[in-house]
């Protein structure tokens, strides 16, 4: 239907927006996602400045941004980092997406000049020595995905926490699996460590494309002026609503919750059925909304013990790639499927063990690794 246009008597009155306007003023730096569009480029007091009310569940979240993919917060939150400290290095852990600064440190960096890859370092996770060998007087940030699948250890995160405050870097937490899932304000508030910066996507807004940074607001200042933050669809209002939409059913259904109940029957009911069989080289863990199935090298090779549990739950209907990423969808009979697939499928895996020829059940080629490497790779070198 085309807009309908009308030839107004008198100037519109904006009072609304500029309600919106004073609220943007203070959660969203220079107050635009796309500069073209930005309240710089309208009459004040005149045109409206099409602002929308911020977003309250994620802790420390003083100031915000949109944008649409997940490597551009994490990207921006580097950036920022890198204006606010005056330094260059970053450490980090875990994937962060596509960006030159993190694709350095992976095995596919063709295409990144050398000058890049020299800034950016890998410490591994729940290993806070890798980190103080590591930060120096140079580091802006510490990048991390709070947790992947392993739990945190030994207050992890609360020390990760200090060494970055006593070492003046900043403390940025990519949530783009966390949020929304391990409780509604992500690992900030699951683990109650705060990070100066953090990185939200993929759930908060039940697939449509926007990803919001969030943090301090005397950090974030720093992109009304001396940091450029823009793109086009930055402000697509499309996915904002759809968060907004996303954001309120979660927290009316307690979301969280119903994926840690299912996502804790799969875990639980794997695991059952791996030691009913006496398959102690197989198992089910991580936190209950987003658990992995792991395979130990001692039976066999795990990716082609993976390639079996795969092709033969394929079989069965189920489009299994490993873990169990739970969404409020789930059903109940949708785990109890799930579950009588395994009890079909682990003694297949089980035999093939025994027969010490896995490789001869697969009907194609094993899956591949993914470079989602976590530790023990691009480790600075410790400092003299
Ligand atoms: C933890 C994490 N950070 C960043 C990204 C990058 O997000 P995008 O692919 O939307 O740029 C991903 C994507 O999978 C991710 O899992």
């Amino acid at each position: 239907m085309p807009n309908k246009v009308e030839s107004n008597k008198n100037y519109p009155t904006i009072t609304k927006s500029d309600e919106y306007y004073k609220v943007a003023l203070e959660l969203i730096p220079a107050q635009t996602q796309t500069l073209a569009k930005g309240t710089g480029q309208n009459i004040k007091g005149v045109a409206p400045k099409y602002l929308q009310r911020g977003n309250k569940v994620v802790p420390n979240a003083e100031s915000i941004r949109y944008s649409r993919g997940g490597a551009d917060v994490v990207s921006g939150a580097v950036r920022v980092a890198r204006a606010y400290t005056g330094r260059n290095k970053v450490l980090c852990c875990g994937y962060h997406g596509w960006h030159d600064w993190y694709i350095a440190v992976t095995d596919r960096n063709k295409g990144i000049p050398q000058a890049i890859q020299d800034l950016t370092f890998t410490f591994s996770y729940n290993d806070i020595q890798s980190v103080i060998d590591s930060i120096d007087e140079d580091t802006a940030c510490v990048v991390l995905e709070p947790y992947v699948f392993e739990e945190p250890k030994d207050n992890f995160l609360q020390k990760l926490r200090d060494v970055c405050t006593k070492n003046g870097t900043l403390l940025v937490f990519d949530e783009m699996w966390s949020g929304f899932r391990i409780a509604l304000g992500g690992a900030q508030e699951y683990f109650g460590v705060n990070a100066d910066l953090a990185c939200f996507s993929k759930a908060v807004a039940n697939g449509m494309p926007i990803s919001i940074l969030t943090g301090r607001k005397d950090v974030m200042s720093l992109l009304e002026q001396e940091v450029f933050f823009f793109n086009t669809f930055g402000g697509e209002a499309l996915s904002l609503a759809a968060a907004k939409a996303t954001i309120n059913e979660m927290i009316e259904k307690n979301v969280p919750a119903q994926l840690a109940k299912q996502g804790n029957k799969l875990k639980i009911g794997y695991n059952k059925i791996a030691e009913e069989l006496g398959m102690n080289y197989t198992k089910c863990s991580g936190f209950d909304c987003r658990t992995i199935v792991t395979f130990d090298s001692s039976a066999g090779n795990p990716l082609e013990m993976k390639s079996l549990v795969q092709q033969e739950m394929i079989k069965r209907g189920i489009l299994w790639g490993g873990f169990h990423n739970m969404s409020f969808s789930h059903s109940d009979s949708d785990i109890e499927y799930t579950l009588k697939a395994y009890r079909e499928v682990l003694p297949i895996l089980k035999k093939a063990v025994e027969e010490n020829n896995v490789i001869g059940y697969l009907r194609g080629e094993p899956v591949e690794p993914v470079f989602r490497k976590v530790s023990n790779f691009n480790m600075k070198p410790k400092k003299k």
